[in-house]
């Protein structure tokens, strides 16, 4: 009775002695990959996912599946799930891990997202053993991203830019790098709500709307950056003239007609269309149909 209360109690000890809640039927996972050995391998007990499954060892076979045959004999045999060095699963099974409890909310449409068609892999951006995800810290998350999307990089230095590079906004403030129902993977369902989001006051209602406005600000806005002040994708006269005729108009001097001999003509005074054309988003004035006012 004595010896077998004393072995409780010591079991008790044992139990105390780790820093988890040692459950008897528990897989054997931390007899060999032990704290003192492998520190980095524990800070997972610093995040969230410390505690799944209730914890302790119960916790690895979250991610790594069950391993029972790993369990016994270490060194030989994979785990069921592996994201490497030694062993890698298919990335399905890798991804699989994740989803099966990460398959809501923003991460809902993953499957088909243009990351998942081009075999990227959730631990590509985040990570399990860090007591900090990377993918979380917009600074590294940024890093990230434009490590792949090199012409993105580049984009974020031109002279006009969205301070993304300056780390006033994100990469996922417009993007969801999980997908979206959305082209280019941005959060709302068209580009416009996008920049509306942020840019409120271009939404209206307007009295005298500009068709191309209403329609995709893209057609004059590089989203990342551009030589062009304003984000715009080309300068004035030039961007205008893409859809609007010079014939008839201030805009002829800057036609194949050339000038007018000794003109003083207000149209050419008046350089580029936004000189005159001021309200190019919209006007909300009485007399502003031509968006000059
Ligand atoms: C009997 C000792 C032992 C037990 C128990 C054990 N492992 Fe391992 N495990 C090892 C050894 C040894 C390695 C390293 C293999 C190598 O690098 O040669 C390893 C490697 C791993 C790896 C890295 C695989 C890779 O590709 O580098 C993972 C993940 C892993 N174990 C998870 C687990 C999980 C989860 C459990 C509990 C279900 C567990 N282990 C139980 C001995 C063990
Ligand atoms: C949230 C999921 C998750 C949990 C929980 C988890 N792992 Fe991992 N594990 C991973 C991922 C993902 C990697 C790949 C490296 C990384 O992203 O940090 C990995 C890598 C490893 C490696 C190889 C690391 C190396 O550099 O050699 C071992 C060994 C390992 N895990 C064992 C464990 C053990 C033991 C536990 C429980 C204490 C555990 N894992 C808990 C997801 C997890
Ligand atoms: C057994 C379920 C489970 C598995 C498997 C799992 N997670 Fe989680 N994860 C959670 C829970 C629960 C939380 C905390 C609540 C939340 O944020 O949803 C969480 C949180 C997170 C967070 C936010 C962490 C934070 O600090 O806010 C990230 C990122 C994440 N998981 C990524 C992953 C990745 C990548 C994998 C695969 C390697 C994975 N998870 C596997 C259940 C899981
Ligand atoms: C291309 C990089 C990338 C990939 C691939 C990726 N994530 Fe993320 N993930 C991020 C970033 C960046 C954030 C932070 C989001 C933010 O700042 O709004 C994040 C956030 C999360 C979160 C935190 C909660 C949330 O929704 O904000 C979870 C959970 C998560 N990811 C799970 C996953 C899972 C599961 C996969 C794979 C199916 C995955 N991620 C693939 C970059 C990625
Ligand atoms: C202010 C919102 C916003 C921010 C911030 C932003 N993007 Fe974009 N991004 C867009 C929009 C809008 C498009 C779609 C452009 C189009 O369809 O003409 C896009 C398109 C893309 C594309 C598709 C290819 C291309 O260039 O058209 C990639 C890749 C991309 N963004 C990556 C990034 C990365 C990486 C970051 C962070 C460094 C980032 N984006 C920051 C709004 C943004
Ligand atoms: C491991 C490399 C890698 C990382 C890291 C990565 N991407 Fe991608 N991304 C790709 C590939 C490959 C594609 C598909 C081909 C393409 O359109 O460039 C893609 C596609 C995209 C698209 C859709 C482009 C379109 O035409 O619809 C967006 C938006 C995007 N990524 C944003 C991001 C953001 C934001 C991050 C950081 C959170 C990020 N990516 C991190 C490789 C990566
Ligand atoms: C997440 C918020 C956010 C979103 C979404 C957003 N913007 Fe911006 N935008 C900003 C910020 C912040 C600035 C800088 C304002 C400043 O410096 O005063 C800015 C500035 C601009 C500028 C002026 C740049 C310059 O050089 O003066 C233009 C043009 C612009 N945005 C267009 C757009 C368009 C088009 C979209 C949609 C594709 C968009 N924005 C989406 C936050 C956003
Ligand atoms: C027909 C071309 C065109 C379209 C389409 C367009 N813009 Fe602009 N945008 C301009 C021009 C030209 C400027 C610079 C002149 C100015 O300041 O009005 C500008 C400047 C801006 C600025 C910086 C100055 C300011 O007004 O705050 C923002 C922000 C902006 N646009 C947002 C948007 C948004 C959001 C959309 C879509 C709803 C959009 N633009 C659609 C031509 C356009
Ligand atoms: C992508 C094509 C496109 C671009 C670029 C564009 N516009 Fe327009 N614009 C239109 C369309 C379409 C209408 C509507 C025409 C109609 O109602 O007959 C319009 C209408 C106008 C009107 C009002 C005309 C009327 O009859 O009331 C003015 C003024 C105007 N645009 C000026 C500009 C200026 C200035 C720029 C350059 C900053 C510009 N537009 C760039 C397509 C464009
Ligand atoms: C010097 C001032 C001025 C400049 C510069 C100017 N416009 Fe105009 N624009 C006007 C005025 C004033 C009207 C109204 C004419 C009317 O009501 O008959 C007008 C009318 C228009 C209209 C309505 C259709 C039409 O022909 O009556 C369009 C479209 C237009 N301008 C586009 C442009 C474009 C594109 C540019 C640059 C290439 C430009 N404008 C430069 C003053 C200017």
């Amino acid at each position: 009775m004595i010896r077998i209360l004393a072995s409780v109690l010591l079991c008790c000890f044992c139990l105390s002695a780790t820093p988890y809640a040692v459950a008897a039927d528990e897989p054997g996972c931390l007899d060999c990959h032990e704290a003192s050995e492998n520190p980095a391998l524990h800070a997972v007990y610093q995040t969230l996912h410390g505690n799944l499954a209730g914890g302790g060892a119960a916790a690895c076979t979250a991610c790594h599946g069950p391993s029972t045959a790993h369990d016994r004999r270490g060194r030989r045999i994979a785990p069921d799930i592996s994201y490497g060095p030694k062993w890698i699963s298919s990335l399905e099974e890798r991804n699989g891990a994740c989803q099966n409890c990460h398959n809501d909310g923003d991460q809902m449409l993953w499957a088909g997202s243009e990351h998942e068609q081009d075999n990227i892999a959730c631990v590509d951006c985040h990570s399990a053993h860090q007591p900090r995800d990377p993918a979380l810290d917009q600074t590294i998350a940024q890093a990230q991203c434009t490590s792949c999307h090199a012409q993105v990089k580049a984009q974020l230095h031109l002279p006009s830019r969205h301070p993304i590079a300056e780390g006033k906004t994100a990469c996922t403030d417009c993007h969801n790098p999980h997908g979206s129902a959305s082209d280019a993977d941005l959060h709302q369902v068209t580009l416009n709500e996008n920049c509306y989001s942020c840019h409120q006051e271009k939404r209206g209602p307007l009295l005298w709307e500009h068709e191309p406005v209403t329609e995709d600000c893209a057609l004059c806005h590089a989203p990342h950056g551009s030589v062009h002040d304003s984000l715009l994708t080309a300068r004035g006269p030039a961007l205008c003239q893409q859809c609007h005729s010079a014939a008839f108009h201030p805009s002829v001097p800057y036609g194949a007609e050339g000038l007018p001999s000794g003109s003083s003509n207000r149209n050419l005074l008046g350089s580029n269309c936004s000189n005159c054309h001021s309200q190019v988003h919209g006007s909300n004035h009485p007399s502003g149909a031509r968006l000059t006012r």
